[in-house]
């Protein structure tokens, strides 16, 4: 039961309301009888929004497009990954001190390992936006060799200065992404409405290829279809949202998130999202 005493977690964005968190989160709340709850708050305004939030001692703020650099700005602290990679996902409050945190690498790569390993591996990354940035910098702690395709070939190359990358190149390249053994999208392209766009053609997957696409309006993106036609294997974006959701939970009550019910949770909630 909501109290006085319910601890508030939330998710920042610019929009909001489309956000699957708090279904997911508030979900694990009930499960574990946890005096918590979740909502999800429109802002335009970061640096205000933190400062209400401080104020008011909100235990854990999850931000999202379009604050997730500008948030670094405005916390007291901000953890190696966050600071490496430039943007934070995830902010902790402990009695006023906020630490940003970036849990977006460690569910992006949670999702790839569970159908493959990552060390030694030529990883195709298409995009070299945030998304990109989160991606890059798991992949290279866990040894795989990044390649770096993006529509701008300038943004992919600022990226190869950044991180120690293998190379960057247009999405046009189809023969270096083909060499590859993990191609993961990170661009926009094949979200709805234009769910027939795929970054790259059908042609360039191979049978052998494991292909990571984090849209996950629709799941099976026009990407994801061309690679399970093929016989590729495929991981779909919502595992990304998934274990970002299960990390987040345990950083804001402690607690072990319970899978089974956050998972079912947001398959409802992406479900309604189809209908609607
Ligand atoms: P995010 O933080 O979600 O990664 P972003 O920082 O805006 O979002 O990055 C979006 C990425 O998707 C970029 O790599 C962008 O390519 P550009 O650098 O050329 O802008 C890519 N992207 C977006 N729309 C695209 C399109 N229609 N075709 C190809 N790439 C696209």
């Amino acid at each position: 039961m909501i109290d006085s005493h319910t601890k508030l977690c939330c998710i920042i964005g610019n929009p909001a309301k489309h956000s699957l968190s708090p279904q997911m989160h508030n979900v694990g709340y009930e499960a574990l009888g946890l005096n918590f709850v979740f909502l999800a708050f429109q802002s335009m305004n970061i640096q205000i929004a933190l400062a209400g939030l401080r104020e008011i001692n909100a235990r854990g703020i999850a931000v999202t497009i379009p604050h997730k650099v500008e948030a670094l700005k405005f916390v007291d602290k901000i953890d190696e990954a966050a600071g490496n990679i430039g943007a934070t996902n995830t902010i902790l409050n402990d009695n006023g001190i906020l630490t940003a945190i970036n849990t977006d690498w460690i569910s992006a790569i949670r999702a790839l390992k569970k159908v493959t390993d990552l060390k030694g591996k030529k990883c195709a990354v298409l995009g070299a936006g945030g998304a990109a940035r989160a991606i890059i910098y798991g992949l290279i702690k866990e040894g795989a060799q990044v390649n770096i395709f993006n529509r701008t070939v300038e943004h992919a190359k600022i990226l190869t200065e950044h991180f120690p990358a293998n190379g960057f190149h247009s999405l046009e390249q189809t023969d270096i992404i083909s060499d590859c053994d993990i191609i993961i999208n990170t661009t926009s392209v094949g979200m709805t409405p234009d769910m027939e766009k795929s970054p790259i053609p059908a042609k360039c997957i191979l049978p052998r290829h494991v292909v990571f696409d984090i849209v996950y309006t629709p799941l099976m993106t026009k990407l994801l279809k061309d690679a399970k036609n093929v016989g590729a294997k495929i991981i779909t974006g919502e595992k990304m949202l998934l274990y970002g959701g299960l990390k987040q939970f345990e950083l804001f009550t402690g607690k072990k998130a319970p899978f089974t019910q956050m998972k079912q949770a947001l398959q409802r909630a992406l479900q309604n999202k189809e209908i609607n």
